[in-house]
């Protein structure tokens, strides 16, 4: 291949990706928002970030999850994923928070893990993030969009860019149509009813996408 085919090969390959960094950070008791952040993860890379899945820091006894085989179970399966940091949220341009609702709020281990960012707020680098946010809960109508915004009013407390999927895609539709951010609801069995891993792709594509548009923005 001559030079110049090599550098417009390149130019176009460089087109089509992303600079952006994002970072998805997780609770889940269960294994749904482990499985929802994945399924963000692989819609992120496919727009071409660099990303990071984390998870935020256990606070329950561990004498009450030895009591709970499922809660036991996802804390197994997620014994190898990074315990998100202030670090890594310097690091990210782009945040995807998902967490299960518990009372229509976001969870006690996701709130610490907000509460303990002070210092990066104070000086300044929560600023221009670009988030957006995802849950889980057992009822249809069991506090989705309350959860979302639990975790969005923070976010404006930041500084950060709320991407919402609004109603961007068709995908959304068949995902239960929750412009706030993509929500599922978990049977009993663990089991997620709704087909939700196209609408959580489109989403963290779009975040990426705003990020992008962000960064470019700010150079
Ligand atoms: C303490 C607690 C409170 C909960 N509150 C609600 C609720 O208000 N509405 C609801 O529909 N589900 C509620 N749930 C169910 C969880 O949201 C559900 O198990 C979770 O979304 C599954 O996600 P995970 O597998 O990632 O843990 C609650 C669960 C717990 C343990």
């Amino acid at each position: 291949m001559g030079l110049f085919r090599k550098i417009f090969e390149k130019s176009k390959e460089n087109k089509h990706m992303s600079n952006v960094k994002l970072a998805v950070v997780f609770y889940s008791m269960g294994g749904t928002n482990y499985q929802l952040s994945k399924w963000a993860e692989e819609g992120a890379k496919e727009a071409g970030a660099e990303v990071k899945v984390l998870k935020v820091d256990e606070l329950a006894p561990k004498s009450v999850i030895e009591g709970n085989e499922g809660w036991k179970a996802t804390v197994e399966a997620t014994q190898d994923v990074p315990v998100a940091t202030s670090e890594d949220l310097e690091w990210a341009d782009a945040i995807i928070f998902s967490v299960p609702t518990r009372f229509g709020n976001m969870p006690s281990q996701m709130k610490q893990f907000l509460d303990i960012q002070g210092g990066l707020w104070a000086s300044g680098k929560t600023v221009n993030k670009v988030v957006s946010a995802m849950t889980s809960a057992q009822n249809p109508h069991g506090g989705q969009e309350a959860t979302l915004l639990s975790l969005y009013t923070s976010m404006m407390h930041w500084g950060a860019i709320i991407a919402t999927p609004g109603y961007t895609d068709q995908v959304l539709f068949g995902a239960g149509g929750n412009p706030y951010g993509t929500s599922v609801t978990v049977g009993q069995d663990g089991k997620m009813i709704e087909d939700v891993q196209a609408a959580v792709k489109h989403q963290a594509k779009r975040t990426v996408q705003v990020a992008e548009w962000v960064k470019k923005g700010n150079q």
